[in-house]
């Protein structure tokens, strides 16, 4: 049997045979589907990107009906479990977990990138006292452009990764900046000696003691919550990254970009509103009203569904397990109760049943975050440090594909005809 797919075009008969390669056809092919020499040739019509592959990408595996995610092949159970975020920043970005000492020489350069210039800091103060964290954090990540102004020499390997390694390591710093400022909380400066999970939570709690010990259930915490969070193959923030790269731009501004997409409630955003679904539920028993408005359409369940799982998302199984943890520590999230009770009422219900609608993971890092004391705008900022690593690793693999180019969909024209110009007098 041919691996093709034959179109017969009903409006002259004419017959095409179009190649199938690796479970897709490639739109271009459509092209040749024309009924006259100056037809422009038939298109795919696919707004939100429902059906459409943008790239072949080898760093993200998702089985959505499954609830399968793999990064290079490694289940993100076992990596939750056994890696370091380091760990896994390099094996999405090299695509084969490190040797000890090409991890150790690694973990070297990323801490010793940490700090970033006075300047940066002195930017970061010129923000309003309340501004929002996030806001700050996709600001100062594009005025980093201006720093480094090689960066834009993105075909240059060494280049490249000179870049990465300064994002990977000075998003932490940042994002600590962020908050203390928004907390009235002077700036940290980074610790090379800690983790980089035990550095961030340095910079973010240190008050007057001398020597800042990372809290051990904590820093592990971090290292799985930035696992979780470092790479989800083509979603909107991802795709963004892609797209502005493509213009040849330098890593920060499309970094930035990327943020910026992320920041949105329907995406990294959505582990905020999920916090504030559950204040204003406010207690268990108010649980069974709120699923009827999600029912009628008059609400939304914060947290829930996903674009490509469904299924339990994995990740969110193993946040679930964490947050059991990290409450050892911090104290129990009250809303936790809320949360479940909604996750139990909902898998119930036929409305999620039907539409194949489960948690995803912002549905429980929201109660963890809460619990550490972060307030919710800050929540993206997390989500932000561990994608950094994945808007990277995509990124570079864009720049090496051949088949890419500079992004740039087509549209079909809804607008009207050629008409003449009407001078303002004469409109009605
Ligand atoms: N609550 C209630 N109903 C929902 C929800 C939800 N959270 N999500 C989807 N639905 C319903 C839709 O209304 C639709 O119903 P219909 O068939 O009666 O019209 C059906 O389920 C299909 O949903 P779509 O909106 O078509 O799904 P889509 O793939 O476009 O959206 C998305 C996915 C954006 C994640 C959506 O589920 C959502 O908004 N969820 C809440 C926000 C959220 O948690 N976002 C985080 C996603 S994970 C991440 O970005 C890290």
């Amino acid at each position: 049997m041919a691996d093709t797919l034959t179109v017969t075009d009903n409006r002259n008969g004419k017959t095409y045979e179009i190649p199938i390669r690796d479970g897709a056809i490639s739109a271009i092919e459509l092209r040749k589907i024309k009924t006259s020499e100056d037809d422009f040739g038939l298109m795919s019509y696919d707004p939100a990107y429902l059906n459409t592959a943008s790239c072949r990408s080898s760093v993200t595996y998702i089985d959505g009906d499954k609830g399968i995610l793999r990064y290079r092949g490694y289940p993100i159970e076992q990596l939750a479990e056994k890696a370091t975020f380091l760990e896994c920043a390099q094996l999405l970005l090299e695509g084969e977990l490190p040797s000890k000492s090409r991890h150790d020489q690694f973990v070297h350069e990323v801490m010793h990138h940490t700090f970033v210039h006075e300047n940066v800091k002195r930017f970061m103060e010129g923000f309003r006292y309340d501004a929002n964290p996030m806001s700050m954090f996709i600001s100062a990540v594009a005025a980093l452009s201006s720093f480094y102004p090689e960066a834009n020499e993105v075909e240059d390997p060494a280049v490249r990764h000179r870049q990465i390694v300064r994002l990977i390591a000075k998003v932490p710093t940042l994002a600590a900046y962020s908050y203390r400022h928004s907390q009235g909380l002077p700036y940290v400066y980074p610790s090379n000696e800690l983790s980089y999970t035990g550095n961030f939570l340095a910079m973010v709690f240190k008050m007057s003691e001398m020597k800042y010990v990372p809290n051990p259930t904590l820093e592990r915490a971090f290292d799985v919550l930035f696992i979780l969070h470092a790479d989800h193959e083509q979603n909107c923030s991802t795709s963004t990254m892609r797209q502005i790269g493509s213009s040849r731009v330098d890593p920060y501004s499309a970094l930035a970009g990327a943020a910026a997409a992320l920041y949105g409630p329907l995406h990294g955003g959505a582990n905020a509103e999920v916090l504030y679904m559950l204040e204003k539920i406010g207690k268990k028993e108010n649980v069974p009203d709120f699923i009827k408005k999600v029912k009628s359409k008059d609400a939304m369940l914060m947290g829930f569904g996903h674009r490509v799982y469904r299924n339990y998302d994995p990740r969110a199984k193993i946040i679930k397990k964490l947050a059991h943890e990290v409450f050892q520590v911090t104290g129990t999230n009250p809303l936790l109760e809320i949360a479940m009770e909604l996750e139990r009422i909902a898998l119930e219900e036929e409305y999620f049943i039907s539409r194949k609608l489960y948690p995803n993971v912002d549905f429980y890092s929201g109660l963890i975050y809460q619990a550490m004391r972060f307030p919710v705008d800050f929540f993206p900022v997390l989500f932000a440090i561990g994608r950094t690593v994945g808007w990277l690793a995509q990124w570079q693999e864009m720049l090496q594909d051949k088949e890419q180019k500079i992004a740039r969909p087509r549209q079909i024209y809804t607008g009207p005809d050629k008409r003449d110009y009407v001078a303002m007098g004469g409109r009605g």
